[in-house]
């Protein structure tokens, strides 16, 4: 009987630069029964099957922690199922999704879970885990939050806006629910815009008929986005509790968030590509309207804040909050800002933007990346038991890239439903060639290699972030 450093992997990735949180080498990746079982600069145990990594870079499967399958906006609904969704992920080497329940008005927060659990359960392509949005009376479903941490769901995300839609909670509702959260040991995210500056802004710009695309940026000012991180790391601060702010856009928003950590408050800044690559000029083209997103695309030197803050370590996850509609979808408020359905599609350029814009342009280190789009959210979640990042005992996961290939994003190749995308025509400095999902291969070259969705729900580690 051999022993088992000698039995047969069902592969080998040999000879590739293999990037994990702590160093980037040339390393042999042995893989059984979907985990990483050997890291080694030469593995000599036989293999089933042997890939020849020379000159490519071999990531741990990425995560997106922020993204909208199938949820109700305006007069429609985001344009991926998890089916369709899951699938653009894997063409991005996202592995792993993290999505949002809806609750209904009137619906438990279980039963929000349960439901968007259905959703995915034999639909997701990409392992999945789930955020349990807390938007309908919170008061009433808050005794659930135990029970719905011990099944391993502790990210429970509120909206300090959206009064419209019926999903805001006030600042007092708030607090009720980071003390109940924090103290099952979970932890609040927030939509942060503070709701009556919104809404004042909004009203003055419909009074004035002003409609068009710009006037969604300035309806909804980085001042907004400031006023409600203070008030809810106020809130944080006094409660000792942990607080993570989605889709942080703004410098203003991300001094005030930084202030707070300076403080000692435990607050994790998440903040996406749309807010590092685009900026609010695009609501002055032809298509303006296509990028209505919340919080709005703001200036470059919004931009610049937030790719020195993620250079400085001081972001802690890049997600996508992708949120996707079609050309056609984008058309329904007839390009009226307020009437057009806010989001945009993002899973699928998560990692090469962020590896091309991020590492090639030298502002963050391979092990950067592998810290916003892994081990960070993955430790954040509870999910680096199994996520996140290449070691042995973890998921192999991986994703291998040729960094020599250039190739560009084209909506119409995309693998989502959206059929454009808000990066056209930006070139990638790499290429996919392999996607592992818990061993088995995903993607080979552009050939999606998975018959039927095997993607699996990720339950939370027990312990607090
Ligand atoms: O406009 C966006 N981002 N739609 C998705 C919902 C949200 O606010 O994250
Ligand atoms: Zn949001
Ligand atoms: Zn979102």
């Amino acid at each position: 009987m051999p022993d088992s450093s000698q039995q047969a992997f069902d592969f080998i990735i040999r000879g590739g630069m293999v990037v994990t949180s702590r160093c980037t080498r040339v390393m042999d990746v042995g893989i059984r029964e979907g985990k990483i079982q050997a890291l080694e600069f030469h593995l000599s145990a036989p293999a089933n099957q042997e890939i020849d990594a020379t000159g490519r870079l071999v990531f741990p499967g990425f995560i997106d922690a922020h993204t909208h399958m199938g949820i109700p906006i305006k007069t429609t609904s985001s344009a991926d199922d998890f089916s369709s969704g899951s699938m653009a992920a894997a063409f991005g080497g996202v592995t792993t999704i993290v999505d949002f329940t809806v609750q209904a008005t009137g619906q438990s927060l279980m039963d929000s879970l349960e439901e968007r659990l259905s959703r995915a359960n034999g639909k997701s392509y990409v392992d999945f885990h789930i955020h349990v949005n807390i938007t309908d009376q919170p008061e009433r479903w808050l005794p659930q939050i135990p029970e719905i941490i011990r099944r391993g769901f502790r990210s429970f995300k509120t909206f300090s806006t959206y009064r419209e839609a019926g999903m805001m909670v006030t600042w007092s509702q708030f607090r009720t629910i980071m003390e109940a959260v924090s103290a099952a040991g979970g932890l609040v995210m927030l939509h942060a815009e503070e709701n009556t500056l919104v809404e004042a802004a909004t009203h003055k710009h419909l009074e004035a008929g002003q409609l068009e695309p710009i006037y969604h940026a300035r309806s909804r000012p980085a001042s907004a986005e400031a006023r409600a991180i203070e008030q809810a790391a106020r809130i944080a601060e006094e409660l000792q509790a942990p607080l993570y702010i989605v889709h942080l856009s703004s410098a203003d928003g991300l001094k005030v968030a930084l202030t707070a950590k300076q403080r000692g408050v435990r607050l994790f800044i998440e903040t996406c590509p749309q807010y590092l690559l685009l900026d609010e000029s695009a609501y002055q083209e032809k298509n303006g309207h296509y990028f209505i997103t919340t919080p709005p695309l703001r200036t470059r030197l919004d931009q610049q804040a937030l790719w020195q803050a993620i250079s400085n370590n001081q972001v802690d996850v890049v997600g996508t909050d992708h949120c996707p509609f079609t050309r056609a979808q984008k058309e329904m408020g007839n390009r009226k800002f307020h009437l057009t359905p806010n989001g945009l599609p993002g899973v699928e350029t998560l990692f090469p933007l962020l590896y091309t814009y991020g590492v090639r342009t030298g502002r963050i280190t391979l092990q950067q990346l592998v810290h916003l789009l892994g081990i960070n959210p993955a430790r954040i979640f509870g999910l680096d038991h199994r996520k996140g990042d290449i070691g042995v005992g973890l998921d192999a996961d991986l994703v291998i890239w040729n960094p020599e290939e250039t190739t560009w994003i084209t909506g119409k190749h995309q693998h989502g439903r959206a059929d454009w995308s808000p990066y056209e025509g930006m070139a990638i400095a790499g290429k996919l060639e392999w996607v592992f999902l818990r061993g088995k291969v995903l993607i080979h070259q552009d050939q999606f290699m998975a018959s039927t969705p095997e993607g699996h729900l990720i339950p939370a580690r027990s312990a607090t972030p």
